[in-house]
C-alpha cells in the first residue's frame, strides 16, 4: 500500500482515469445495487451526477432509459470515456453541486461512489431535488462508512502500476437522510452491501483469499434512494 497521503479528488481521478473501468468488489456491489434500485429506467429521463468515464450510461443487458447524460468534474475521466466508441456523446464537465440543468429535468438522478469525495452533502441533495421532477428519484451509492471505520480506504492503481489513496469523508446514513430531507426528498430504501460471494471472484484473481476469508461480510457498500 501507499505511503504517500492521500490525494484530493482531482489529481487523483486524473491519474485513476486511464485504469478507471477495471472493475472491483466496490464497483461491483454498486452495480448489483443500482440495478436493484433502479429497475425502472427504461423510458425515463436519466441522469449520472459523477459519471466519471460513463460505463454506467450504457446498457447491454436491458432496456435503457429515454434519454440519458452524465457530469462530471474531471476532464481526464469525461475524455477516457470519450476515446471508447461504446460510450455515449451526453456527457459534460461540471459540478455535482451546481448541476448545469434546468429545474425538473430530469425523473431519475444516479450518484454513484462520489459523495465521499464532497466536504458536505447538503448542496448535493439540494441540486438532486432541483433537478428531479415531481415522482423522480435518486439513487446515491458510496463506500461504506463502516469500511472506513476499519480502516479499508478508497485505493486504486495507475497505469505505471503504483497505488494510491483517495481523500474520503465519511457521511454515514443519517447524515445522507437528514441532507436528502432538507431538500425536501423523501426517504424510501436504503441497503448495505458486504463482502460475499459475488465477489469472490476478485479475491481468487488475486489468489488473495485469506484475504476473502478475513473480509466475509465487510460492509462495503452503502446504497439510498429518496423520492420527490
Ligand atoms: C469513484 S468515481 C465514480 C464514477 C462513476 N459514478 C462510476 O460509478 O463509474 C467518482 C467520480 O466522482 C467525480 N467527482 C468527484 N467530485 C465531484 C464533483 N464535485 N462534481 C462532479 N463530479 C465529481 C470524480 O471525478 C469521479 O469521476
Amino acid at each position: 500500500m501507499s505511503t504517500e497521503p492521500p490525494l484530493e479528488t482531482r489529481p487523483a481521478y486524473r491519474l485513476w482515469a486511464a485504469t478507471y473501468d477495471v472493475e472491483n468488489p466496490l464497483t461491483t456491489m454498486d452495480s448489483l445495487a443500482v440495478h436493484f434500485f433502479s429497475h425502472d429506467i427504461a423510458g425515463k429521463d436519466l441522469l449520472d451526477a459523477a459519471c466519471g468515464t460513463a460505463r454506467r450510461l450504457v446498457f447491454p443487458d436491458r432496456k435503457g432509459p429515454r434519454s440519458s447524460c452524465g457530469v462530471d468534474l474531471v476532464f481526464e475521466m469525461l475524455a477516457a470515456g470519450r476515446r471508447n466508441p461504446s460510450r455515449p456523446r451526453t456527457t459534460a464537465g461540471g459540478d455535482l453541486r451546481a448541476l448545469p440543468f434546468g429545474a425538473g429535468a430530469f425523473d431519475v438522478v444516479w450518484c454513484r461512489l462520489a459523495a465521499g469525495h464532497l466536504l458536505k452533502i447538503a448542496p448535493l441533495y439540494r441540486e438532486f431535488a432541483r433537478v428531479l421532477r415531481k415522482g423522480g428519484y435518486v439513487v446515491v451509492t458510496d463506500f461504506h462508512p463502516e469500511a472506513i471505520r476499519r480502516g479499508h480506504a478508497r485505493a486504486f492503481r495507475d497505469v505505471s502500476g503504483a497505488t494510491h489513496v483517495v481523500e474520503h469523508v465519511v457521511h454515514d446514513a443519517e447524515a445522507h437522510e437528514t441532507a436528502a430531507r432538507e431538500a425536501g426528498l423523501t426517504f424510501d430504501a436504503s441497503g448495505s452491501l458486504g463482502v460475499g460471494s459475488e465477489v469472490r471472484p476478485f479475491y481468487e484473481r488475486a489468489k488473495k483469499l485469506d484475504r476473502y476469508a478475513a473480509d466475509l461480510g465487510l460492509p462495503l457498500l452503502l446504497a439510498l434512494r429518496f423520492l420527490k
